[in-house]
C-alpha cells in the first residue's frame, strides 16, 4: 500500500494522542485512508521530556522544525501547538513548504483564519480543523457537509470542556473552584493558560468559527458579547437548582428576521433539557435547520483521545484527498459578501435571573419591583429567603426571575436596583432559557 508521510508539530496532550493512534492503529487508519499514514517526524521543544509513549520509534522526535519543512516526503502535518505565536508563523511556514495542515487551534483560526486560509488557497494547500470545535464531536463536518441543504436557524452549545467540568464538579460534588480547575488541567482539558477557558474566550472563539461556517459571517471573536464563570458564584448554582435549572456556559447563534444574535453567557437552563444534562468535559450543540429541524450533538469536547480522534480523521481525509474538495468549494474565511447583519447584544431578548442581597426592611421589595415595572419588565417569580445563621445581620437574599424583556432594559433595571442604598453592590444577572 502507498504511504503518506505525516508529521506532528507539538507533542502535548493532543499531539501525543495523535501519535498513539498513528502508531497503534496504523492498519485501521490505512483501511480508511486507502494508504498508510506513516509518522515520519514529531516536533517538540524539549527532547528530554517524557511523552508517555514507551515504544516511540527512534529518529522521529526532533526539536528542529526545519527537519519537517525540508522533508519533501512529508505532505500532511498535524499542527498541535496552542496560542497565536509562534503557532501562526509555524503554520504559514508549513503551508509555504508544501504541507497540508490539520489543526485543533481555535484561538489561531478565530484570530487569523482569513490570513491563513487565503495563504493556503493561494498555495494550493488545505487546512482541516474539525478538532478546533467540540473536541471529538464531528460538528464542523456536519455543518459544512451534512446541513448544506438547510438554512441553519440556530446553534446553541456548550463548547468548553474545562468550564463545564468545573461547573459539574462544583454543583454535583461540592468541589471548590480551584480544585476543580486544577483537576481539569491535570486531565488535559484546559488550555496552557486556562483563563481563556473560564472567562468564555475559548467558547467565543469556537462560536466565531461555527457562526462563520453556518451563516457566512466573518466576525472578530472579540466583538462577540461574552461573560464567563466570573459572573456568578456557587450560591447562584444552588439557587438555580432550587428553581429547577442548571447553569451552563452557553454559546448562542440565532437568526432573528435574517439578522444574527451571537453571545456567550452563563445561562440557567431548565433541568431535563438536553443542554442542562451535559456533564463533565462533555460538549453539546443543538443545531436547528429549516429542513432538517432540531439536531443534538453530544460528546467529549476536550481531552487527549477524543480530540486526537478528530485530528486523525482530518489527517485521513487530507491524505485521501477529501479535504481538498471541501476546502476549495467552501471558500472559508474568504471575503465573500455576507448579507447577514449582527444584532447588537443590548437589543437581544431574553429572560433573566437576578440576585441581590437586600436590607430586611419595609419598602425595599416595592422599590425593586417598582424599578422593574418602570423598565416594563414583568416578574415571573420572586423569592425572598429568611435570613440564615451565616447571613449578614438584617440582610436577605432576593432572587427574581423575569419574563422576556430586552437586554438593555434588564441591564438598566439591574443597575438601578444595584444603586439602591438598601441593596448590596455585589449582585448578579444571568440569562435564562427553557430549552
Ligand atoms: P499542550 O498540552 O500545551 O501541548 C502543546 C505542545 O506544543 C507542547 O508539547 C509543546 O512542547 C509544544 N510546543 C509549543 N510551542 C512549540 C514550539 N515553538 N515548537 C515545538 N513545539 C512547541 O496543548 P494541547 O492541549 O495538546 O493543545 C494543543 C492545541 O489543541 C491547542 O491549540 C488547543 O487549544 C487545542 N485543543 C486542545 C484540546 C484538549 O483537550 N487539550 C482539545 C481541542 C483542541 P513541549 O511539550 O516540549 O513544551
Ligand atoms: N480547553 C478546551 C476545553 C479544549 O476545555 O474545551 C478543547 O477545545
Amino acid at each position: 500500500m502507498e504511504k503518506t508521510h505525516v508529521a506532528i508539530v507539538g507533542m502535548g496532550t493532543v499531539g501525543t494522542g495523535v501519535a498513539r493512534l498513528l502508531l497503534d492503529h496504523g492498519d485501521r487508519l490505512a483501511r480508511h485512508a486507502g494508504r498508510v499514514l506513516w509518522l515520519t517526524k514529531a516536533l517538540v521543544r524539549d527532547l528530554s521530556k517524557d511523552r508517555g509513549i514507551a515504544d516511540f520509534p527512534s529518529g522521529i522526535l526532533t526539536d528542529n522544525l526545519e527537519e519537517i519543512l525540508e522533508n519533501k516526503q512529508i505532505s500532511v502535518v498535524a499542527h498541535l501547538i496552542g496560542g497565536i505565536e509562534p503557532a501562526r508563523t509555524i503554520m504559514l511556514q508549513l503551508l509555504e513548504s508544501g504541507k497540508d495542515v490539520v489543526t485543533a487551534n481555535k484561538a489561531l483560526l478565530a484570530q487569523h483564519g482569513g490570513e491563513l486560509f487565503d495563504r493556503a488557497r493561494s498555495l494550493g494547500r488545505t487546512i482541516a480543523f474539525e478538532a478546533s470545535v467540540g473536541g471529538g464531536i464531528p460538528i464542523i463536518a456536519n455543518i459544512t457537509q451534512c446541513f448544506t441543504a438547510n438554512q441553519i436557524i440556530s446553534l446553541r452549545g456548550i463548547l468548553n470542556g474545562t468550564s463545564n467540568f468545573i461547573l459539574t464538579q462544583m454543583s454535583e460534588r461540592g468541589v471548590d473552584y480551584d480544585r476543580a480547575l486544577a483537576t481539569a488541567q491535570r486531565l488535559g482539558y484546559a488550555e496552557a493558560d486556562p483563563t481563556m477557558d473560564v472567562n468564555g474566550s475559548d467558547t467565543t472563539q469556537k462560536l466565531a468559527i461555527l457562526a462563520h461556517l453556518a451563516f457566512g459571517v466573518r466576525i472578530d471573536w472579540k466583538e462577540i458579547y461574552r461573560q464567563g464563570l466570573e459572573s456568578f458564584t456557587i450560591e447562584d448554582i444552588r439557587y438555580a437548582e432550587k428553581l429547577g435549572y442548571r447553569i451552563r456556559l452557553l454559546a448562542t447563534a440565532q437568526l432573528i428576521d435574517d439578522n444574527l444574535e451571537l453571545h456567550v453567557s452563563p445561562t440557567l437552563i431548565r433541568n431535563g433539557r438536553p443542554l442542562a444534562e451535559v456533564r463533565g468535559p462533555y460538549n453539546a450543540i443543538t443545531v436547528v435547520g429549516d429542513a432538517v429541524g432540531d439536531m443534538f450533538f453530544h460528546g467529549q469536547g476536550a481531552g487527549q483521545m477524543p480530540t486526537a480522534s478528530a485530528v486523525v480523521a482530518d489527517m485521513i481525509d487530507t491524505a485521501a484527498g477529501r479535504t481538498d474538495i471541501t476546502f476549495r468549494r467552501l471558500q472559508l474565511w474568504s471575503d465573500r459578501q455576507c448579507e447577514i447583519e449582527m444584532i447588537p447584544y443590548w437589543k437581544t431578548i431574553g429572560r433573566y435571573y437576578m440576585r441581590y442581597l437586600v436590607a430586611d426592611e419595609p419598602g425595599v421589595l416595592s422599590q425593586i419591583t417598582g424599578i422593574l415595572g418602570s423598565h416594563r419588565i414583568s416578574i415571573s417569580s420572586i423569592i425572598q429567603h429568611e435570613p440564615t445563621e451565616s447571613s449578614e445581620p438584617n440582610k436577605v437574599p432576593l432572587i427574581i426571575m423575569t419574563h422576556e424583556c430586552s437586554e438593555s432594559e434588564a441591564s438598566r433595571a439591574h443597575e438601578a436596583i444595584r444603586a439602591l442604598q438598601s441593596v448590596d453592590s455585589e449582585c448578579y444577572k444571568l440569562r435564562v432559557t427553557e430549552g
